[in-house]
């Protein structure tokens, strides 16, 4: 008998450099006007080099582990959703580590930005199915490492963050994640990438090996608009519906913040008032995976967010993928 899953807390950490649209226009030939009519972003922050996504994520993941009150070591399971890592084998045994969660099993995932969504679903199991009882997923990711920032059309979409919450198993009466859809079309894949870089060097007479490295990320952002502004609300009306909830219902709509004309054609499909519409990209950027724990985040700390808060949550992007979750917010007990 599979039991449930509560949302204790959350945490998060970004980066002390801001970059402003205006700074950015020193860079590439853009303007304020221009970002912020098309996408909603006034400001990113980005990795200086005293920081590192590591440090974010052991930040954020300290963050929640405070509000929930918990030891580092009574974690069972880390999860680290991010597409930069700091280490190609892997970034969150080194934050396990950081954290000093030593009994904990520590793994990244990668989804792009629906990596939180696919990581907290993936964490969720574990926990429902009985084999684990606290779990920390962290979304957090490095996008200035890997835009082109002589690339007007991509770089000023993109900033750094991290953000975590704390989850714990619970009995099936009091679950707290009320449903959710992964899905993934590789077939559209295509529109966005941060493929491995093509140059080989020679190893020995007639033979060569592929130089480690990546390409810039490379978009088109019009298909990706697409995708996102039929896909998603979709993926949340077939969710709502299974779930037999109404869209007036929900406390709260949390997509991923990659642009304020996708939040807000999902929010008019459902008639939900922009009030009830979590949005922070203003200051931030797309973050990635981090976007919606760093959104949650900051409005559990300035109790927008409250404890038994309805909330509907989709992530969306390369791969292609995407997801959706319905679930409450519970706060520390
Ligand atoms: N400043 C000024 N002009 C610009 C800029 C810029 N930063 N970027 C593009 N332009 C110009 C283009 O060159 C083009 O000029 P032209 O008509 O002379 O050729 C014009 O603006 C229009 O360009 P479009 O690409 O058609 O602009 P659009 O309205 O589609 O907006 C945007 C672009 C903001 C990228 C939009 O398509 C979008 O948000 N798409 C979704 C992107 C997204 O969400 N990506 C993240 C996915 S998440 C993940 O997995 C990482």
């Amino acid at each position: 008998m599979l039991g449930g899953v509560t949302i204790v807390a959350s945490g998060s950490a970004t980066p002390s450099q801001c970059l402003s649209n205006d700074q950015i226009s020193l860079r590439v030939d853009t303007n304020d006007e221009w970002i912020k009519s098309r996408t909603g972003i006034c400001a990113r922050r980005v990795i200086g080099p005293h920081e590192s996504l590591t440090g974010l994520s052991k930040q954020a993941g300290e963050a929640a582990l405070r509000m929930a009150n918990w030891n580092a070591d009574s974690l069972d399971l880390v999860i680290l959703a991010t597409s930069t890592p700091d280490d190609l084998f892997g970034s969150a045994p080194k934050v396990q580590s950081l954290l000093g969660a030593n009994q904990a099993v520590a793994f990244d995932l990668t989804a792009a930005c629906s990596g939180f969504l696919f990581a907290l679903i993936t964490a969720s199991q574990f926990l429902k199915n009985g084999s684990m009882k606290r779990a920390l997923v962290i979304g957090a990711d490095q996008l200035s490492s890997w835009v082109d920032w002589n690339d007007r059309r991509t770089c000023v979409l993109f900033g750094d963050g991290a953000g975590a919450i704390a989850l714990e198993a619970t009995s099936a009466k009091n679950e707290g994640l009320l449903g959710f859809t992964l899905k993934t079309d590789g077939n559209r894949g295509g529109c966005l990438n941060l493929h491995k870089s093509k140059e080989f060097l020679p190893l020995i007479e007639e033979k060569s090996h592929q130089k480690g490295g990546f390409s810039p990320i490379q978009m088109n952002g019009q298909e990706v608009y697409k995708f996102a502004v039929r896909e998603v609300p979709e993926i949340l009306e077939s969710l709502l519906l299974s779930n037999k909830t109404k869209p007036a219902s929900l406390d709260w709509l949390l997509l991923h913040q990659a642009n304020q004309r996708i939040l807000d054609a999902v929010a008019e499909r459902f008639s939900i008032p922009q009030s009830k519409v979590l949005s922070n990209l203003a200051n931030y950027g797309n973050t990635s995976a981090a976007t919606i724990p760093l959104m949650l985040d900051e409005a559990v700390q300035d109790g927008r967010v409250k404890p038994g808060d309805l909330i509907a949550s989709s992530g969306f992007g390369a791969g292609l993928s995407w997801g959706a979750a319905l679930f409450k917010w519970q706060g520390p007990s």
